[in-house]
């Protein structure tokens, strides 16, 4: 069965099916980003970033009331994260890169959370060395998309947890085993570590507020995936006396087979941030396409760009809005064939890679200077 015809699963470990991110919205129960609120967004940061411009970020909690409060002079921090358990691809930069975008307009402190527990907890074959090696490999992409060090803190699970735990066992006590059964889908066969880890989650949004003693709004850009952990997180807020996190969620980049989103379980169509440019471009060579099955008909019939995974790299990343308005059409209108489309797409993917290696290496002098220190925090009590 194609990926497109499976049933739509979205978990924050499995994301399978044709995606409706209507419906997702619908029954996540969370809000669809209007145009009134990209006007307010807009008004406060002169520019409107291309992902909320062509809906990549397309739901929200609360976003109106953290604009609000930041309207009224009260700063926000960021908070985001990475499961650490193995190479960084294209999909997962596409939250970070928006990320660095609002810690840019906003000057907002971020956290950003690598939860090598998480990892080791889920994949059996794991011992602790593969995701902590992957924490740090995963920091050097984070560092290299530019956030600024003086405004970034990334916290290591396994390295920080003395910190965080006093925070993690309030939270935990205030989630019940039913709760995290029915949102996560726990059986009886699931290690208890993974039981507990939903409350790890959740320390990051309220740990500013733990340690300053002061409450902080916070702001999580993420996929969609990840908002079971919102939920949870937002029941329990009240009950320490913090707000509850908002939440601004983007869609998934597909891979470039047919259907389905950019998996790190399925390298053949994914790109990752450390791939050669040459494997990198082989892979965009044998992607698929929303192409006919012969040249003669593609001129005559034009393609499908909605299908289209190359046109989806182009529209979540590589063009502007000029660019991509003008492929579509000459797409649909049997302009232009799908080889020419994917060398083009391979040449910016490349390039990008070459660029981003560059500072992915230099980043390694960097790592230090990002990670999470609690004193600095502290300090500003
Ligand atoms: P992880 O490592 O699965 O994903 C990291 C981030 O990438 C997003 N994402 C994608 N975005 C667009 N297209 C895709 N194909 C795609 N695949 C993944 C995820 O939504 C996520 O934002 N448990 C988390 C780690 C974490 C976290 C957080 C994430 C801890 N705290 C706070 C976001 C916010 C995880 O395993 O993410």
């Amino acid at each position: 069965m194609s990926a497109n015809n499976e049933e739509m699963v979205v978990t924050p470990w499995e994301v399978r099916g044709k995606i409706d991110y209507e419906k997702l919205t619908r029954e996540f129960g969370t809000q669809p980003l209007t145009p009134e609120l990209l006007e307010r967004i807009q008004k406060l940061t002169g520019t409107l970033h291309p992902q909320l411009e062509r809906r990549i970020f397309f739901s929200h909690r609360d976003l109106d009331w953290i604009l609000q409060r930041y309207e009224a002079g009260e700063k926000f921090i960021l908070y985001t994260g990475r499961g650490p358990s193995g190479p960084v691809h294209i999909g997962h930069i596409i939250p970070w890169i928006f990320t660095k975008y609002l810690q840019d307009k906003f000057g907002a402190t971020l956290y950003f959370q690598m939860t090598d527990d998480e990892k080791f907890l889920y994949h059996d074959d794991f011992n602790l060395s593969e995701p902590k090696k992957w924490a740090y490999e995963n920091s050097l992409d984070i560092i290299a998309l530019g956030f600024d060090p003086k405004k970034t803190k990334i916290i290591m699970d396994t390295k920080n947890m003395g910190v965080m735990y006093d925070l993690a066992i309030q939270i935990a006590k205030r989630m019940t085993y039913s709760t995290v059964k029915a949102v996560f889908g726990f059986q009886e066969s699931t290690n208890i570590g993974m039981l507990f880890y939903p409350a790890v989650q959740a320390v990051p949004a309220f740990l500013e507020s733990f340690l300053t003693g002061k409450n902080v709004p916070c702001l999580i850009p993420a996929a969609i995936d990840q908002d079971p952990y919102w939920r949870v997180t937002r029941d329990v807020a009240p009950k320490l006396g913090f707000y509850k996190p908002a939440q601004i969620h983007c869609r998934f980049v597909p891979g470039l087979g047919r259907g389905g989103k950019m998996s790190a379980s399925m390298p053949e169509t994914s790109v990752f941030t450390v791939d050669n440019p040459d494997v990198a471009e082989k892979k965009i060579m044998s992607a698929f396409t929303g192409g006919r099955s012969t040249v003669e008909e593609q001129r005559r019939m034009g393609a499908n760009p909605d299908i289209c995974s190359v046109y989806s790299y182009d529209y979540f990343l590589f063009m502007d809005q000029k660019e991509i308005e003008n492929l579509r059409y000459n797409c649909m209108a049997g302009n232009i064939m799908c080889g020419e489309c994917k060398r083009t797409l391979a040449e910016r993917v490349k390039k990008f890679l070459v660029e981003h290696q560059e500072r992915r290496e230099k980043a390694k002098d960097q790592f230090e200077k990002f990670l999470f220190d609690p004193k600095d925090v502290q300090s500003t009590i």
